[in-house]
């Protein structure tokens, strides 16, 4: 499938990150965003030409899990201090990001002193330093997190120490001279009391960049880009799928286009407790989005029975949806005498970084390992051109997007709900023993409950499992041989990794005697308490 087009922003002043391997990388990223500058996120390895190419008002290296020693260690590009030195961009180093400034500049980084990590104070050694302002004083010290293993025991020519740990490691360098500076701890993070007005120094005083960065701007943007790609006769069609990032694009786009946009939503038969008529009143009468909704769900249910294996499941759901939408593409071309070429896509900014891989993940970038998920895999040869409006976006900015194009609160905050449904959430064969009714019914009752005890928008995803075993109980006084569920609540900034919820012990003793009051056919209620590794969130 080609790509209509990349959509960045390009008027606006953009913050380049390096990625050297850090957990918080990411986090650099959108705190920069947050505090209204575009960035943009790159491989640690990526040339001075590439970095060129986004002209960038200012350089963040992010912070990474190696040490400058070790064999193959990444460093800076090459030619990047001369690039950065003619266009005077001034440089942020984080962390492995100061090391690898303070050993590339030919300081010293020693490794075998005593590491530092968590919160504690830094102790200014100046008065008036560039990155804690024109007021800090000497002996001043303030909370942050921090991370070092090695230690910079000199610095290269024209540096200052201007904060030390309370171990008298130094943590806080610059070279205003040539607009460098490193910090050995996480600004980024919340535990830094006063990381983000540091953060703020180094992007608006000091590198001069314009907090111009609103979605009220990416909006008027995308609007143009698809008006541009799509051309003024073209029809385009969107699959949602009842989930925030395909409702927004959708909204988008046909701002953009009208009614040249055809959406579809499928029934594949393994949605939620009354999700069909949910999703289609919300498009109707909220979003006033055209929606074909496609009954797909007695010929999946009929593909489906008898199938146990998770990734067969997978393959089936994934190959009847590909099918309906070959149906859906026929369809509007008969409807509307124009064959539709090109086809929205909700892709966020995380499925399209490629951000450094866990270490000893045996990868190179880190994307690859959700490949499986994105998208519905709807194969090349449909042929379309793709219109990707949230490409640049991470999920908040979504949402934000959302709500300046009207888009329900209670929409916008849905938890993600996977493409398989509940396919991936009944174990074993979907047909048997009306698993499919009783989990739409636990379910229902598991996430009304969490409503009510207001604590929906923690949960990044809640949802019931359906298990392919009997436990013995007493229902009504009588012995029952009946079914087991199990209830998941995570904890997630995006999926890849989770931790579970730590739900309050009357909220699980409610929750519990909800579901087997009301379901009469379970008499037993699990909650799974195992993060993401090992664990993945979905159980199939
Ligand atoms: P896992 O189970 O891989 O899930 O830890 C991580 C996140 O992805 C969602 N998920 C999917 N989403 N199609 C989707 O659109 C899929 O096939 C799929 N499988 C998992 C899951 O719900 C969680 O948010």
């Amino acid at each position: 499938m080609k790509r209509a087009r990349e959509t960045t922003a390009q008027a606006v002043d953009t913050v380049v990150v390096l990625d050297y391997g850090s957990q918080y990388t990411q986090l650099i990223a959108r705190r920069v965003r947050e505090l209204g500058a575009y960035s943009v996120l790159l491989p640690g390895d990526a040339t001075a030409a590439r970095i060129a190419s986004h002209a960038p008002k200012a350089i963040v290296l992010s912070g990474g899990p190696n040490s400058v020693h070790a064999e193959g260690a990444p460093s800076v590009p090459k030619g990047f201090f001369e690039y950065v030195e003619e266009r005077k961009i001034p440089v942020l180093g984080i962390c492995y990001g100061m090391q690898l400034l303070v050993h590339a500049l030919g300081g010293v980084v020693e490794s075998g002193g005593v590491a530092e990590y968590g919160r504690m104070p830094v102790v200014y050694q100046t008065n008036g330093s560039a990155l804690y302002g024109g007021k800090s004083q000497m002996g001043e010290k303030e909370q942050v997190w921090m991370s070092h293993g090695d230690e910079a025991t000199k610095l290269p020519a024209g540096f200052a120490c201007v904060g030390k740990s309370e171990g008298g490691a130094v943590v806080a360098v610059e070279d205003a001279a040539r607009n460098l500076y490193g910090l050995q701890y996480h600004p980024e993070v919340t535990h830094s009391e006063k990381g983000l007005d540091t953060l703020k120094r180094f992007l608006f005083d000091i590198a001069g960049v314009k907090a111009e960065w609103s979605m009220a701007n990416v909006l008027e943007e995308q609007i143009e880009i698809v008006k541009n790609a799509v051309g003024p006769d073209a029809h385009v069609i969107c699959a949602l799928s009842g989930g925030v990032d395909s409702a927004v694009a959708a909204t988008l786009v046909h701002k953009a286009i009208g009614d040249r946009l055809h959406c579809v939503f499928v029934d594949n038969g393994l949605l939620r407790f009354r999700e069909q008529e949910r999703v289609m009143e919300m498009f109707k009468d909220h979003l006033h989005l055209p929606v074909d909704c496609v009954d797909h769900s007695q010929q999946m249910l009929t593909r489906l029975a008898g199938v146990t294996d998770p990734e067969k499941k997978r393959k089936i759901i994934g190959g009847e949806f590909i099918e309906c939408f070959k149906n859906f593409k026929g369809e509007i071309e008969k409807r509307t005498g124009v064959r539709p070429t090109f086809l929205v896509q909700g892709t966020l900014y995380p499925d399209v970084i490629e951000s450094c891989p866990p270490p000893g993940s045996d990868q190179k970038h880190s994307h690859t390992i959700k490949s499986h998920h994105n998208v519905g895999g709807l194969p090349k040869e449909l042929g379309f051109e793709l219109v990707e409006p949230l490409r640049m976006l991470f999920k908040d900015e979504v949402r934000k997007l959302g709500a300046i194009m009207d888009v329900p609160r209670t929409f916008l905050a849905r938890h993600p709900f996977p493409g398989p449904g509940l396919g991936v959430r009944i174990l074993g064969d979907v047909t048997k023993d009306n698993a499919l009714d009783i989990l739409r019914r636990v379910d229902e009752v598991y996430i009304n409950t969490i409503r009510e005890f207001g604590i929906y928008d923690e949960i990044w995803q809640a949802f019931a499992v359906f298990l392919p075993i009997k436990s013995v109980g007493v229902q009504g006084d009588q012995r029952s041989h009946s079914h087991v569920v199990a209830l998941r609540a995570i904890t997630s900034s995006d999926g890849m990794t989770a931790d579970w919820y730590p739900f309050t012990v009357d909220f699980l003793k409610t929750v519990s005697t909800r579901i087997t009051n009301t379901v009469k056919e379970v008499n037993r209620v699990c909650y799974d308490v195992t993060s993401k590794p090992p664990a993945t969130v979905e159980w199939e």
